[in-house]
């Protein structure tokens, strides 16, 4: 599903180079609910950017479901992340004058395939599987850290993208709303057999991936 290969990645800021990726090799099947775990400072999050589209590597190579997309252009790599990824952050980025609903329509909305009966179909029915129908007018904040997460949560997958990324999504949340996001995720993983890329800094958060890779220094190592 996702082959990269010696991805590299070298920020420059006047002259000190940071080698945030170090040329890092992986192989991500479909259906996987993969961890990738390290310190502060390791990689994660530049990693995911590259995987996800939202930057360029220095170097390497990145092949998702047998397109290189490394070589699209500008338009068509906004095209790939739109139709094909989801993505979930920290720090969970809704949009806050738009209701719960509105925000998971969002991607949909910006997609020229899909007719408003449905978005609000599509909307509607992930709403249901993360149980927050009743609140669909609601505006983000006023709901909890754990409820905006799996808002959205729902905003990546209502466009079921073959790929969702997650960076430390459950940074913000006590234990109680981190498994609650977890759970989600892994029923999204078995029922939709949803490939799932998740950064975690949590020790306990491994009891849900199929597997674990850890950064160091922007290189996989052995766990
Ligand atoms: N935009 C940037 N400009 C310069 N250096 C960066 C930038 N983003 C990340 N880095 C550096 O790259 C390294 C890896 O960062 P990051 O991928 O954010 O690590 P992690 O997510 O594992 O904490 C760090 O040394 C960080 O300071
Ligand atoms: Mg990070």
């Amino acid at each position: 599903m996702i082959t990269i290969t010696d991805l590299r990645k070298i920020y420059r800021m006047g002259s000190v180079e940071v080698n945030a990726l170090d040329g890092v090799t992986l192989y991500i099947d479909k259906g996987e609910f993969l961890g990738i775990v390290g310190a502060s400072g390791s990689g994660k999050t530049t990693l995911l950017h590259m995987l996800g589209l939202l930057d360029h590597p220095t170097s390497g190579n990145i092949v998702i479901d047998g397109t290189d997309v490394l070589a699209l252009t500008d338009y068509e790599k906004t095209m790939f992340r739109l139709y094909r990824l989801g993505y979930v952050f920290q720090d969970y980025a809704l949009v806050p004058d738009l209701t719960v609903m509105e925000n998971v329509s969002l991607p949909a909305m910006l997609r020229d395939d899909r007719n408003e009966e449905q978005i609000r179909k599509d909307s509607h029915g992930i709403l249901q599987k993360i149980g927050l129908c009743d609140r669909r007018d609601h505006l983000p904040r006023e709901l909890s850290g754990g409820q905006q997460q799996r808002v959205s949560i729902a905003r990546a997958m209502v466009n079921k993208p073959d790929i969702l990324f997650a960076d430390e999504p459950c940074a913000n949340l006590d234990s109680e709303n981190s498994r609650m996001v977890l759970d989600l995720f892994r029923e999204i993983n078995e029922d939709m057999k949803q490939t799932i890329v998740m950064v975690s800094h949590e020790d306990w958060h491994k009891e849900y991936f199929h597997r674990i890779i850890q950064l160091k220094d922007g290189k996989v190592v052995n766990t």
